[in-house]
């Protein structure tokens, strides 16, 4: 067999042989929320889908997470994955139990993960998994970091080399103990064939009188089993218990994104004042001017440009658009190649042909429109008639004049043109005028008898 095939074979069957229980039942007073703490949002999404959507990766066979009681929207969020809740909250190795039931068959190997430290890395998990099944054969593989202020942290205390003899807690730690820098992530590999016999194992005898899963490596040393440690960058674990730490988490995540789209092509003038959302897609050779904000859903393709000051989320951008400045654009639309979308427009569940302009203070919500269309400015499609939303359809080369309302339902076929300043309310057909406008009149001297009275 080739070392490829055979790194393939090792692959397959290791990710067959893994589950990952994620631990989240921590309502997180210190968030003074009514949210669970892991619900809120990191880059528009929320702390618990980051570590799912990170553990994905390892492709495990099961993903269980740990609950509080009344959690329903946190429920939600990780379905289609087991959720088990855990109904007082007595510690880790309470929260470990919990899940257990769930892995009664499994032999494999058990993830321990925090729903409150998003920056995980996949590489880190791999890492991590990939020591856990070395030769000597590890009941637990501990993940450490050296954080730069290791005050409350768990303290990894070594045998020889990166066998671990116990983790002791700060509170339970005394001063040679409390001085070791190197910390628990509290992120761990377990043995399935010894983990249900071990988690049976752990008791609330401790400072805290809380079920610690920091006892594990000492209970499996009972069984001849030993504890192995490998590092990882302490940035990668931060947790989240406060919102200075969720905006400082943001920070990172932000800079982290900023720095991958310029390596893949994206040009940004001040990057620091562009955000994006977690699942933003951006192709190469795309300019983003300063102050732009990208919600949940974007897709932006090559060669756009997005100018100073937008707003865009839930939309598909085709090849070379410009957008904005100052433009917002809603969720459920699509632009379609070379179309212009100029300052103070606001494009909502609409879809814009290939190189239509909407240049200037313009709403279009509820619309589908073709190509080359040009909408003009000041131009309202009225979607709303404070009951229900109504759809507009425009179709390929129509020009729709300044400052014009067309009242949904309606419809311009082709190539028609719409006088400025109309009210359009039916049907306007194919290469015909629409004009809904009070008629000019002029009343000659007018003008200078009525300033003469004034006089
Ligand atoms: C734990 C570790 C500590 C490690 C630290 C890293 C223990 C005993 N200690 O500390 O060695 O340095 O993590 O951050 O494990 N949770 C539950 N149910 C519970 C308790 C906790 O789901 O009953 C969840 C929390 O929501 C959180 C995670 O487990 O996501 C960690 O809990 P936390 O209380 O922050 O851990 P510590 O005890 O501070
Ligand atoms: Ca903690």
């Amino acid at each position: 067999m080739t070392a490829r095939k055979l790194r393939v074979m090792l692959r397959t069957m290791s990710a067959k042989d893994l589950s990952i229980i994620i631990l989240a039942a921590g309502m997180g007073t210190r968030m003074q929320s009514s949210l669970p703490k892991v619900m809120h949002p990191l880059a528009h999404k929320p702390l618990i889908n980051h570590v799912i959507d990170t553990a994905a990766q390892l492709k495990p066979k099961k993903i269980i997470v740990v609950v509080g009681p009344d959690m329903p929207a946190l429920e939600n969020a990780v379905k289609p994955h087991t959720t088990v809740i855990q109904t007082n909250r007595l510690g880790t190795g309470d929260a470990l139990k919990q899940a257990l039931p769930a892995l009664k068959n499994f032999k494999g190997t058990v993830m321990v993960l925090y729903g409150d430290t998003p920056l995980i890395q996949a590489p880190t998990l791999k890492a991590l998994h990939k020591r856990h099944l070395a030769k000597d054969n590890p009941a637990v593989t501990v993940l450490g970091m050296t954080p730069p202020d290791p005050y409350g942290y768990g303290r990894l205390i070594l045998k020889s080399g990166d066998i671990l003899d116990r983790i002791v807690e700060q509170k339970d730690a005394n001063a040679s103990e409390a001085a070791v820098t190197l910390c628990n992530t509290g992120l761990y590999c377990i043995d399935g064939k010894g983990i249900q016999d071990w988690a049976a194992k752990i008791t609330n005898k401790n400072a805290q009188k809380e079920y610690y899963i920091t006892d594990l490596p000492q209970i499996a040393a009972k069984d001849k089993r030993l504890t192995a440690v490998i590092h990882c960058d302490y940035e990668q674990v931060l947790g989240v218990n406060t919102r200075a730490q969720l905006a400082e988490l943001e920070m990172i995540f932000q800079n982290e994104k900023r720095a991958t789209f310029m390596e893949k092509g994206v040009t940004m003038q001040d990057p620091s004042t562009v955000y994006f959302a977690a699942d933003t897609k951006i192709a190469s050779d795309v300019t983003i001017e300063p102050n732009v904000f990208f919600g949940a859903g974007v897709a932006i393709s090559k060669g756009c440009h997005i100018k100073a000051f937008s707003h865009i989320e839930g939309a598909n951008i085709a090849q070379n658009v410009t957008i904005g400045p100052f433009a917002r654009i809603r969720p459920d639309t699509q632009i379609g190649e070379n179309a212009k979308i100029g300052n103070f427009v606001e494009i909502k569940k609409s879809k814009i042909g290939k190189g239509s302009k909407i240049n200037h203070l313009a709403y279009v919500g509820d619309t589908q429109m073709g190509k080359d269309v040009n909408f003009g400015c000041g131009g309202i499609t009225a979607n709303y008639d404070g009951n229900k939303k109504s759809q507009t359809t425009i179709e390929d080369g129509v020009m729709i004049g300044s400052n014009a309302t067309l009242i949904a339902p309606v419809k311009i076929e082709k190539e028609a043109f719409i006088a400025a300043g109309s009210t359009i309310t039916k049907k306007v057909s194919k290469d015909a005028l629409g004009i809904a406008r009070a008629r000019q009149s002029e009343k000659k001297g007018w003008a200078k008898t009525h300033c003469a009275k004034k006089k």
